[in-house]
Formats: structure tokens, C-alpha cells, sequence
């Protein structure tokens, strides 16, 4: 069968991760969470001191970028695919409030971008690759196949998110959730670098009032679409 390159990009906590994982799951296909990567070397940054009163010492993140080795694992218990921060498990790690809150900071800083991007784009080069992100059908994979470009209200999304943090037994306020959530909305639509906007081609989902079933039928639909337009 035709392999294809499969882009979804959107606002933090729109599903776009749930999306992209029963899709590849479906086709068979790798499944890559770029945020991750952003979220793993933010997880670097603090544990190795290199954040101080909030800001990042750019200068010794340069120099330690070389240190930082990302890659995904499958954890055969559950079958999900794991992150891993030089050789450890930091998939609850990367999900806290703490690197949340620091993420999109770190996500503006140029040589962090171009070093992620060229590891994207290394990951993607035998196709069959679903990755979701900011800018991924804009900047990672411009010649995508097919792109999605997910929206949801901040409220909807923050409400997402609240309930799966408690659903994994850990504490979570709504409202800091949402401010969170505003907060990278913002710093990711107006940086300098690659910043969050839809691809031309992209084709634009709002999933405020789709469920899982439906947004997955939806998904589906627009792959056969174009496999079948591409072939
Ligand atoms: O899970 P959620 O959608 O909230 O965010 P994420 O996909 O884990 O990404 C965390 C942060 O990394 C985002 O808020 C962006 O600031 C940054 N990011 C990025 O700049 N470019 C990407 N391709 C992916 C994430």
C-alpha cells in the first residue's frame, strides 16, 4: 500500500496526540509526538539546573544540546509508545505542570527548533509517519500528503485536559489549566520561529462537539480521500 506523510498541527490540548495515535495505530503506521521532544528538553533544562528565576541560560542549553538524546520507546504492558530522555523513562515527567508552564518558552529558542526540526525530519523519511504538533505541516513536512489542522475552544481544551490528569490519579486546578493553555496559545501563534499557523493546505477540523468515534471516522475519511487521489 501507498505510504503517505500525515501532519496534524493545533492549539495545546486539542486531541490532536489521541488523533494521530488511533490513526497510525489504524494504518499501521509511526506515530511521532513532537511535543514531547519540545517537553523533554525542557524536562533537561530543569533538572540540570539551566533555568534560573524562570528564564533559560541559553548559552550552556547550546552547549549541552548535544547531551540531550530523544528517542520513543513501546512499553509492551501497554502498548504505548514512551518517551525517553537519555535512556530513561520521562513520559509522566514531561506532562507536569512544571514543564508545561516552561515548554513554550523553550520552544521559541532558535537552535532548539533547528535541532528538533533536522531529528523530525530524519524520523519521516521512509513516509508512513503521523506527527503532530505546531509546525509540522508548515515547517517539518511541507510536502505532507495530508495535513489537519485542529481547533477547540480554550475552555473545551482545558477542560480536556483537566479531566486527564485526574483520570491518572494526579492534581490539577482548571484554572491554572486554562491560563496554561492561553498562555501557549499565545507564545505559540506569535513567536518568531515556525510559529502555530495553518498550512495552506491543511485541511481545518474543529473538534469542539466531535467525539473520539466521530473525529476518527472523519480522519479516516480524508486518508482515503487522498491515498485514493494520490495513487
Ligand atoms: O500536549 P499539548 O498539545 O498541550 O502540547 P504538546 O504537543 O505536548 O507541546 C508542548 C509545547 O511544545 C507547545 O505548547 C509548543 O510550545 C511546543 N511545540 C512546538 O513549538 N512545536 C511542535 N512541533 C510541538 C510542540
Amino acid at each position: 500500500m501507498k505510504m503517505i506523510t500525515i501532519t496534524i498541527d493545533g492549539f495545546s490540548s486539542c486531541g490532536k496526540s489521541t488523533m494521530a495515535k488511533s490513526l497510525a495505530r489504524e494504518l499501521g503506521y509511526i506515530y511521532i509526538d513532537s511535543g514531547a521532544m519540545y517537553r523533554a528538553v525542557t524536562l533537561f533544562c530543569l533538572e540540570q539546573g539551566l533555568v534560573v528565576n524562570g528564564e533559560i541560560n541559553r548559552s550552556k542549553l547550546r552547549k549541552s544540546l548535544k547531551d540531550i538524546k530523544i528517542t520513543f520507546e513501546r512499553n509492551p504492558q501497554n502498548n504505548q509508545v514512551e518517551t525517553y530522555l537519555n535512556g530513561v523513562c520521562v513520559e509522566q515527567k514531561i506532562r507536569s505542570m512544571a514543564v508545561s508552564n516552561l515548554v513554550s518558552p523553550v520552544a521559541t529558542i532558535d537552535f532548539v527548533r533547528e535541532e528538533l526540526v533536522r531529528q523530525q525530519q530524519a524520523m519521516g523519511t521512509k513516509k508512513g509517519i503521523v506527527m503532530d504538533g505546531r509546525d509540522i505541516g508548515t515547517t517539518v513536512f511541507p510536502d505532507a500528503e495530508l495535513k489537519i489542522y485542529v481547533t477547540a475552544s480554550a475552555e473545551i481544551r482545558a477542560q480536556r485536559r483537566y479531566s486527564e490528569l485526574t483520570s491518572k490519579g494526579q492534581d490539577a486546578d482548571y484554572e491554572a489549566i486554562l491560563k496554561n493553555v492561553q498562555e501557549r496559545d499565545y507564545i505559540d501563534m506569535h513567536r518568531e520561529v515556525s510559529p502555530l499557523r495553518q498550512a495552506e493546505d491543511a485541511l481545518h477540523l474543529d473538534n469542539s462537539e466531535l467525539s473520539i468515534e466521530q473525529q476518527n471516522d472523519w480522519l479516516l475519511e480524508q486518508f482515503n480521500r487522498v491515498v485514493e487521489l494520490t495513487s
